[in-house]
């Protein structure tokens, strides 16, 4: 009912409300007193055996997965060693060249999915040791796992994943600097800007918030009429986009593809034509002006575009449908403020077109059965 739904008319826009109070859970308690330091006092796994690790292997399925993309980007940038991120139902089938010098990381936000299950089994029978990053404590994944760091982003209701995505992110980016302390591939200065503007994201979860919910409830109907919508972007902000694109699927029944921007030449420009509604992710500045062409390029051929962006005021981003500016954070901690955005667009096309937000059709919130 309305009640357990704190007024709100669907979990899922709860959920997204709920964003910036899961961050400060999934960030409580995990930093030094000084802000120095990220503090994971929950793993097993000793600082030296962390440190002796040279690749990482991060196996989910569905938004899971897509964190895991995210991750990539981080740990590679920060850690300086090679990441994997595999689809459960792929890495579990294939013989998987993974053994005890390899890390593996499971994602799971009910901690019950069936394919992620049998990759703990299939990673542990390799001799690899398993870190489980979930939500629901106590559930099978994590009790499976070796290690497991809980994400706190307390129940999810919706089908579609929101608070429990975000959440990830956010402990990925406090693994991510863990290592990079223990390793030494940062300095302790970068390290301590990152821990600075990290505990800065939720309040700033909060302002992206305010600022999309107003703007998508009044032209979500502009993407309602529509059957595909494409999504682009480069490096993290691609990782994003193919989170948006899975929403605007699941509960907006829209055909969405998401594509590396750089990419779009290659194939999908030949989809773009008058009217197309094309989501343009634009907050990474060392590929800023790559991008900004690209959005020209789909502009030229009539493609109605929503812009994700860090500065409005760019000549390119000014001549756009629709803008969302992102505020001011380091660039790779954008994936957090990027994504909120993208839920409220799927949420609010949904709504406009009158579908089942909570329960999509032939969706599951857990998928137990192969
Ligand atoms: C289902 C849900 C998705 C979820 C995926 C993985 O498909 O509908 O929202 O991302 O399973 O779930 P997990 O619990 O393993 O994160």
């Amino acid at each position: 009912g309305m009640a357990e739904k704190a007024g709100y008319d669907h979990f899922m826009l709860k959920e997204i409300h709920e964003q910036p109070e899961a961050l400060r859970r999934a960030i409580s308690g995990r930093l030094s007193i000084d802000n120095q330091e990220v503090i994971l006092d929950e793993l097993k796994l000793s600082s030296e055996e962390l440190a002796g690790y040279e690749r990482i292997y991060i196996v989910a399925c569905g938004t899971a997965y897509h964190s895991g993309l995210v991750a990539k980007y981080l740990i590679e940038d920060l850690v300086k060693i090679p990441v994997e991120v595999d689809i459960a139902s792929e890495f579990r089938y294939r013989d998987p060249l993974v053994s005890q010098d390899t890390l593996v990381i499971v994602v799971s936000q009910s901690g019950e999915t069936a394919d992620t299950l049998a990759a703990v089994r299939e990673a542990q029978d390799k001799g690899a040791r398993v870190l489980a990053i979930s939500n629901v404590v106590g559930s099978t994944i994590p009790r499976e796992a070796d290690d497991v760091i809980y994400i706190h982003a307390g129940p999810e209701i919706a089908v579609a994943s929101t608070k429990a995505y975000i959440n990830m992110l956010m402990v990925f980016y406090l693994l991510a600097i863990r290592l990079a302390q223990i390793k030494e591939s940062i300095s302790q200065e970068k390290a301590v800007e990152l821990i600075a503007d990290l505990k800065n994201i939720p309040n700033q979860a909060a302002q992206i918030i305010k600022d999309s919910e107003e703007l998508f409830k009044e032209f979500a109907g502009d993407y309602a009429e529509h059957e595909n919508a494409f999504f682009i972007g480069r490096g993290l902000d691609y990782a994003v986009a193919l989170e948006g694109a899975l929403k605007l699927k699941e509960i907006s029944y829209l055909h969405a593809a998401s594509y590396p921007a750089g990419e779009l030449k290659h194939g999908t420009l030949a989809l773009i034509e008058e009217d197309v509604p094309v989501v343009a992710l634009a907050t990474q500045k060392s590929v800023l002006d790559k991008t900004l062409s690209n959005i020209q390029e789909v502009q030229a051929r009539g493609a109605s575009v929503t812009g994700v962006v860090l500065n409005k005021k760019e000549e390119v981003v000014d001549a756009l449908d629709h803008v969302i500016e992102i505020p001011e954070t380091e660039e790779l901690l954008t994936s957090i403020l990027t994504v909120i955005p993208l839920q409220l667009l799927a949420y609010y096309v949904a709504v406009e077109k009158g579908c089942d937000v909570d329960q999509p059709r032939n969706l599951a919130k857990s998928v137990t059965v192969e």
